[in-house]
Protein backbone atom coordinates (compact mmCIF):
# COMPACT_ATOMS: atom_id res chain seq x y z
CA UNK A 1 0.00 0.00 0.00
CA UNK A 2 2.62 2.45 -1.06
CA UNK A 3 0.19 4.93 -1.89
CA UNK A 4 -1.21 5.25 1.43
CA UNK A 5 1.86 6.34 2.88
CA UNK A 6 1.75 10.04 4.84
CA UNK A 7 3.61 8.62 7.81
CA UNK A 8 3.84 9.87 11.46
CA UNK A 9 6.58 11.21 12.62
CA UNK A 10 8.33 9.42 15.82
CA UNK A 11 8.77 11.39 18.94
CA UNK A 12 11.88 12.50 18.38
CA UNK A 13 13.13 11.75 22.32
CA UNK A 14 11.73 8.19 21.40
CA UNK A 15 14.07 7.35 18.38
CA UNK A 16 17.39 6.53 20.44
CA UNK A 17 16.15 5.26 23.55
CA UNK A 18 13.71 3.01 21.97
CA UNK A 19 13.84 -0.77 21.09
CA UNK A 20 13.53 -0.43 17.21
CA UNK A 21 10.16 -1.21 15.83
CA UNK A 22 10.49 -4.00 14.02
CA UNK A 23 12.88 -5.90 16.77
CA UNK A 24 9.76 -5.34 19.16
CA UNK A 25 7.38 -6.26 16.72
CA UNK A 26 9.37 -9.58 15.98
CA UNK A 27 9.90 -10.00 20.05
CA UNK A 28 5.98 -9.92 20.30
CA UNK A 29 5.66 -12.28 17.57
CA UNK A 30 7.89 -14.62 19.16
CA UNK A 31 6.47 -14.40 22.45
CA UNK A 32 3.07 -14.90 21.55
CA UNK A 33 4.11 -18.33 19.47
CA UNK A 34 6.21 -19.14 22.45
CA UNK A 35 2.88 -18.11 24.67
CA UNK A 36 0.55 -20.33 22.58
CA UNK A 37 2.70 -23.55 22.13
CA UNK A 38 2.90 -23.79 26.02
CA UNK A 39 -1.10 -23.15 26.41
CA UNK A 40 -2.29 -25.41 23.12
CA UNK A 41 -2.45 -28.81 23.79
CA UNK A 42 0.34 -31.26 22.93
CA UNK A 43 -0.14 -32.63 19.67
CA UNK A 44 0.42 -36.21 21.13
CA UNK A 45 -2.07 -35.89 23.53
CA UNK A 46 -5.60 -37.91 22.42
CA UNK A 47 -7.59 -36.93 20.42
CA UNK A 48 -3.77 -36.84 18.41
CA UNK A 49 -5.56 -35.84 15.32
CA UNK A 50 -7.84 -32.77 16.66
CA UNK A 51 -4.87 -31.46 19.16
CA UNK A 52 -2.70 -31.54 15.83
CA UNK A 53 -5.07 -29.42 14.08
CA UNK A 54 -5.74 -27.02 16.66
CA UNK A 55 -1.75 -26.62 16.60
CA UNK A 56 -1.28 -26.54 12.87
CA UNK A 57 -4.02 -23.44 12.71
CA UNK A 58 -2.23 -21.89 15.71
CA UNK A 59 1.20 -21.87 15.42
CA UNK A 60 4.31 -20.89 12.50
CA UNK A 61 2.17 -17.95 10.97
CA UNK A 62 0.09 -14.84 11.23
CA UNK A 63 1.03 -11.60 11.58
CA UNK A 64 0.14 -11.65 15.30
CA UNK A 65 -1.58 -8.10 14.77
CA UNK A 66 -3.76 -8.51 17.50
CA UNK A 67 -1.63 -9.83 20.26
CA UNK A 68 0.63 -7.01 19.08
CA UNK A 69 -2.00 -4.46 19.72
CA UNK A 70 -3.01 -5.77 23.15
CA UNK A 71 0.55 -5.49 23.85
CA UNK A 72 0.96 -2.54 22.47
CA UNK A 73 -2.06 -1.31 24.65
CA UNK A 74 -1.09 -2.72 27.72
CA UNK A 75 2.69 -1.53 27.28
CA UNK A 76 1.22 1.97 27.55
CA UNK A 77 -0.60 1.50 30.75
CA UNK A 78 2.38 -0.26 32.11
CA UNK A 79 0.98 -3.71 32.13
CA UNK A 80 3.11 -7.05 32.50
CA UNK A 81 4.22 -8.66 29.48
CA UNK A 82 3.54 -11.69 31.44
CA UNK A 83 0.06 -10.87 32.16
CA UNK A 84 -0.25 -9.44 28.41
CA UNK A 85 0.38 -12.67 26.96
CA UNK A 86 -3.26 -14.34 28.18
CA UNK A 87 -5.42 -11.87 26.68
CA UNK A 88 -3.27 -11.91 23.70
CA UNK A 89 -3.10 -15.72 23.13
CA UNK A 90 -6.99 -15.31 23.92
CA UNK A 91 -7.77 -13.32 20.82
CA UNK A 92 -5.16 -15.28 18.76
CA UNK A 93 -6.91 -18.63 19.55
CA UNK A 94 -10.33 -16.47 18.44
CA UNK A 95 -8.72 -15.05 15.57
CA UNK A 96 -7.05 -18.77 14.06
CA UNK A 97 -10.76 -20.38 14.88
CA UNK A 98 -11.98 -17.53 12.83
CA UNK A 99 -9.95 -18.33 10.07
CA UNK A 100 -10.10 -21.98 9.99
CA UNK A 101 -14.07 -21.37 10.03
CA UNK A 102 -13.62 -18.28 6.86
CA UNK A 103 -11.96 -20.94 4.57
CA UNK A 104 -14.26 -23.96 5.18
CA UNK A 105 -16.65 -24.61 1.81
CA UNK A 106 -19.65 -23.17 3.39
CA UNK A 107 -17.86 -20.11 3.96
CA UNK A 108 -14.92 -18.63 1.30
CA UNK A 109 -14.00 -22.33 0.45
CA UNK A 110 -10.09 -21.42 0.99
CA UNK A 111 -7.46 -24.05 0.48
CA UNK A 112 -4.45 -21.76 1.41
CA UNK A 113 -3.58 -19.94 4.49
CA UNK A 114 -0.68 -18.56 5.69
CA UNK A 115 1.08 -20.02 2.95
CA UNK A 116 0.46 -23.83 4.25
CA UNK A 117 -2.99 -25.44 3.04
CA UNK A 118 -6.18 -24.54 4.46
CA UNK A 119 -6.78 -26.93 7.85
CA UNK A 120 -9.91 -28.64 6.14
CA UNK A 121 -7.40 -29.02 3.41
CA UNK A 122 -4.33 -30.57 5.43
CA UNK A 123 -7.24 -32.48 7.89
CA UNK A 124 -10.45 -32.72 7.21
CA UNK A 125 -13.86 -30.49 7.51
CA UNK A 126 -15.13 -32.16 10.30
CA UNK A 127 -11.77 -31.65 11.78
CA UNK A 128 -11.54 -27.87 11.58
CA UNK A 129 -14.91 -27.60 12.69
CA UNK A 130 -14.16 -28.82 16.14
CA UNK A 131 -10.43 -26.91 15.54
CA UNK A 132 -12.68 -23.72 15.30
CA UNK A 133 -14.86 -24.85 18.42
CA UNK A 134 -11.98 -26.22 20.82
CA UNK A 135 -9.76 -23.03 19.86
CA UNK A 136 -12.91 -20.81 21.08
CA UNK A 137 -13.61 -22.50 24.65
CA UNK A 138 -9.58 -22.20 24.86
CA UNK A 139 -9.11 -18.83 24.49
CA UNK A 140 -11.96 -18.23 27.60
CA UNK A 141 -10.15 -20.86 29.67
CA UNK A 142 -6.61 -18.95 28.93
CA UNK A 143 -8.18 -15.67 30.00
CA UNK A 144 -9.56 -17.40 32.86
CA UNK A 145 -6.47 -18.58 34.21
CA UNK A 146 -4.84 -15.29 33.81
CA UNK A 147 -3.30 -14.17 37.03
CA UNK A 148 -4.67 -11.00 38.04
CA UNK A 149 -8.09 -10.29 40.43
CA UNK A 150 -11.35 -12.30 39.81
CA UNK A 151 -12.78 -8.56 39.41
CA UNK A 152 -10.56 -7.98 36.14
CA UNK A 153 -10.58 -11.64 34.58
CA UNK A 154 -14.82 -11.46 34.61
CA UNK A 155 -14.43 -7.95 33.07
CA UNK A 156 -11.86 -9.44 30.56
CA UNK A 157 -14.22 -12.36 29.86
CA UNK A 158 -17.17 -9.90 29.41
CA UNK A 159 -14.95 -7.96 26.69
CA UNK A 160 -13.93 -11.09 24.64
CA UNK A 161 -17.15 -12.85 23.96
CA UNK A 162 -19.50 -10.16 22.77
CA UNK A 163 -16.35 -9.47 20.36
CA UNK A 164 -16.62 -12.90 19.41
CA UNK A 165 -19.91 -13.65 19.08
CA UNK A 166 -23.13 -12.83 17.01
CA UNK A 167 -22.59 -9.02 18.09
CA UNK A 168 -19.15 -9.32 16.72
CA UNK A 169 -17.25 -11.41 14.86
CA UNK A 170 -19.20 -14.31 14.15
CA UNK A 171 -21.98 -11.72 13.54
CA UNK A 172 -20.03 -9.63 11.33
CA UNK A 173 -19.60 -13.24 9.11
CA UNK A 174 -23.06 -13.81 9.15
CA UNK A 175 -23.31 -10.47 7.18
CA UNK A 176 -21.14 -11.10 5.09
CA UNK A 177 -21.96 -14.48 3.56
CA UNK A 178 -25.53 -12.82 3.28
CA UNK A 179 -23.98 -10.09 1.11
CA UNK A 180 -22.64 -11.85 -1.23
CA UNK A 181 -23.72 -10.41 -4.56
CA UNK A 182 -25.54 -7.68 -2.95
CA UNK A 183 -25.05 -4.17 -3.82
CA UNK A 184 -24.12 -2.86 -0.05
CA UNK A 185 -24.27 0.85 0.92
CA UNK A 186 -21.28 1.83 2.36
CA UNK A 187 -23.13 2.73 5.87
CA UNK A 188 -23.88 -1.53 5.50
CA UNK A 189 -20.29 -2.44 4.39
CA UNK A 190 -19.03 -0.48 7.56
CA UNK A 191 -21.47 -1.98 10.17
CA UNK A 192 -20.10 -5.51 8.26
CA UNK A 193 -16.69 -4.72 8.44
CA UNK A 194 -16.56 -3.72 12.13
CA UNK A 195 -18.19 -6.61 13.13
CA UNK A 196 -16.46 -8.85 11.45
CA UNK A 197 -12.89 -7.92 11.69
CA UNK A 198 -13.45 -4.25 14.05
CA UNK A 199 -15.04 -6.30 16.77
CA UNK A 200 -12.02 -8.66 18.05
CA UNK A 201 -9.29 -5.46 17.14
CA UNK A 202 -11.40 -3.75 19.54
CA UNK A 203 -11.48 -6.18 22.00
CA UNK A 204 -7.37 -6.89 21.36
CA UNK A 205 -6.92 -2.87 21.99
CA UNK A 206 -9.27 -2.71 25.32
CA UNK A 207 -7.63 -6.41 26.91
CA UNK A 208 -4.52 -5.00 26.57
CA UNK A 209 -5.00 -1.91 27.98
CA UNK A 210 -6.97 -3.30 31.00
CA UNK A 211 -4.06 -5.44 31.97
CA UNK A 212 -2.36 -2.20 33.37
CA UNK A 213 -3.16 0.91 34.77
CA UNK A 214 -5.52 2.24 31.70
CA UNK A 215 -8.85 3.82 33.91
CA UNK A 216 -12.36 4.61 32.18
CA UNK A 217 -11.50 7.97 30.89
CA UNK A 218 -8.28 6.05 28.70
CA UNK A 219 -10.63 3.21 27.59
CA UNK A 220 -13.01 6.05 26.71
CA UNK A 221 -10.54 7.58 24.38
CA UNK A 222 -9.03 3.99 23.23
CA UNK A 223 -12.61 2.81 22.08
CA UNK A 224 -12.33 5.28 18.73
CA UNK A 225 -8.86 4.43 17.93
CA UNK A 226 -9.55 0.94 18.35
CA UNK A 227 -12.61 1.24 15.51
CA UNK A 228 -10.97 3.25 13.56
CA UNK A 229 -7.84 0.57 13.81
CA UNK A 230 -10.39 -2.38 12.91
CA UNK A 231 -11.88 -0.35 10.08
CA UNK A 232 -8.59 0.43 8.76
CA UNK A 233 -7.75 -3.34 9.09
CA UNK A 234 -10.16 -4.52 7.18
CA UNK A 235 -10.08 -1.82 4.46
CA UNK A 236 -6.31 -2.32 3.67
CA UNK A 237 -7.49 -6.45 3.21
CA UNK A 238 -9.71 -6.19 0.67
CA UNK A 239 -7.30 -3.92 -1.51
CA UNK A 240 -4.50 -6.23 -0.75
CA UNK A 241 -7.07 -9.11 -1.96
CA UNK A 242 -7.49 -6.91 -4.84
CA UNK A 243 -4.06 -5.92 -5.54
CA UNK A 244 -1.51 -8.23 -4.21
CA UNK A 245 -0.04 -11.90 -5.47
CA UNK A 246 -1.30 -14.91 -3.87
CA UNK A 247 2.40 -15.74 -3.40
CA UNK A 248 3.09 -12.47 -1.49
CA UNK A 249 -0.76 -12.68 0.76
CA UNK A 250 0.18 -16.65 1.10
CA UNK A 251 -3.56 -16.69 0.57
CA UNK A 252 -5.43 -16.56 -2.80
CA UNK A 253 -5.83 -13.78 -4.47
CA UNK A 254 -8.31 -12.08 -6.21
CA UNK A 255 -11.01 -14.33 -3.68
CA UNK A 256 -13.76 -11.39 -2.72
CA UNK A 257 -14.41 -10.41 -6.81
CA UNK A 258 -14.11 -14.25 -7.58
CA UNK A 259 -17.03 -14.73 -4.92
CA UNK A 260 -18.72 -11.54 -5.56
CA UNK A 261 -18.41 -9.82 -2.12
CA UNK A 262 -18.98 -6.56 -1.29
CA UNK A 263 -15.66 -4.74 -0.04
CA UNK A 264 -14.43 -1.36 0.07
CA UNK A 265 -12.46 -2.02 -3.43
CA UNK A 266 -15.82 -2.98 -4.97
CA UNK A 267 -17.84 -0.29 -3.74
CA UNK A 268 -15.84 2.61 -3.77
CA UNK A 269 -13.01 1.45 -6.20
CA UNK A 270 -9.19 0.98 -5.32
CA UNK A 271 -8.48 4.89 -5.42
CA UNK A 272 -11.10 5.91 -2.56
CA UNK A 273 -10.17 2.94 -0.91
CA UNK A 274 -6.73 3.92 -0.23
CA UNK A 275 -8.07 7.33 0.54
CA UNK A 276 -10.22 5.90 3.03
CA UNK A 277 -7.52 3.97 4.68
CA UNK A 278 -5.22 7.34 4.64
CA UNK A 279 -8.38 8.94 6.52
CA UNK A 280 -9.13 6.40 8.47
CA UNK A 281 -4.76 6.30 9.58
CA UNK A 282 -5.00 9.86 10.29
CA UNK A 283 -8.15 9.77 12.69
CA UNK A 284 -6.49 6.77 14.61
CA UNK A 285 -3.66 8.91 15.09
CA UNK A 286 -5.68 11.54 16.31
CA UNK A 287 -7.49 9.65 18.87
CA UNK A 288 -4.94 8.49 21.02
CA UNK A 289 -2.25 11.66 20.22
CA UNK A 290 -3.10 12.96 24.05
CA UNK A 291 -1.21 10.05 25.53
CA UNK A 292 1.95 11.18 24.12
CA UNK A 293 5.31 8.86 23.98
CA UNK A 294 3.49 6.46 25.99
CA UNK A 295 1.30 5.21 22.73
CA UNK A 296 3.94 4.94 20.09
CA UNK A 297 3.33 1.29 19.22
CA UNK A 298 -0.16 2.14 19.11
CA UNK A 299 1.03 4.53 16.43
CA UNK A 300 3.93 2.33 14.85
CA UNK A 301 1.26 -0.43 14.42
CA UNK A 302 -1.12 1.84 12.73
CA UNK A 303 1.19 2.36 10.11
CA UNK A 304 1.90 -0.56 9.92
CA UNK A 305 -1.18 -2.27 9.59
CA UNK A 306 -1.56 0.47 6.25
CA UNK A 307 1.84 -0.42 4.90
CA UNK A 308 1.83 -4.06 5.25
CA UNK A 309 2.19 -5.79 2.27
CA UNK A 310 0.13 -8.85 3.35
C1 LIG B 1 -7.05 -11.97 8.01
O1 LIG B 1 -6.47 -11.55 9.20
C2 LIG B 1 -8.52 -12.04 8.18
C3 LIG B 1 -9.16 -10.78 8.48
C4 LIG B 1 -9.73 -10.56 9.61
C5 LIG B 1 -9.23 -9.77 7.46
P1 LIG B 1 -4.91 -11.32 9.31
O2 LIG B 1 -4.40 -10.59 8.11
O3 LIG B 1 -4.61 -10.75 10.64
O4 LIG B 1 -4.36 -12.81 9.23
P2 LIG B 1 -3.04 -13.45 9.81
O5 LIG B 1 -3.32 -13.75 11.24
O6 LIG B 1 -1.90 -12.48 9.66
O7 LIG B 1 -2.85 -14.71 9.02
C1 LIG C 1 -12.41 -12.84 7.40
O1 LIG C 1 -12.50 -11.90 6.41
C2 LIG C 1 -12.79 -12.27 8.71
C3 LIG C 1 -12.79 -13.29 9.75
C4 LIG C 1 -12.18 -14.44 9.67
C5 LIG C 1 -13.55 -13.00 10.93
P1 LIG C 1 -11.96 -12.32 5.00
O2 LIG C 1 -12.69 -13.48 4.45
O3 LIG C 1 -11.82 -11.11 4.16
O4 LIG C 1 -10.50 -12.83 5.41
P2 LIG C 1 -9.45 -13.46 4.40
O5 LIG C 1 -9.25 -12.45 3.32
O6 LIG C 1 -10.00 -14.76 3.96
O7 LIG C 1 -8.22 -13.60 5.26
MG1 LIG D 1 -14.61 -14.25 4.70
MG1 LIG E 1 -11.91 -15.32 3.62
MG1 LIG F 1 -10.19 -10.72 2.84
Amino acid sequence: MASCTTSRRVPATKRSDQMDFADWMSAVQKRTEAALEQRLPAAALAPVKLHEAMRYASLGGGKRIRPLLCHAAGEAFGASPALIDFPACAVEMIHAYSLVHDDLPCMDNDILRRGKPTCHVEFDEATALLVGDALQSLAFQVLADAPTTSERRVEMLSVLAPAAGSRGMAGGQAIDLAAIGKPLSLEELEFMHVHKTGALIRASVLLGAGCGSADAGAITQLIPFANRVGLLFQVVDDILDAESTTATLGKTAGKDAQQNKPTYVSILGIRKAREKAVELRSEAHAAIESFGDKAIRLHQLTDYIVERKF
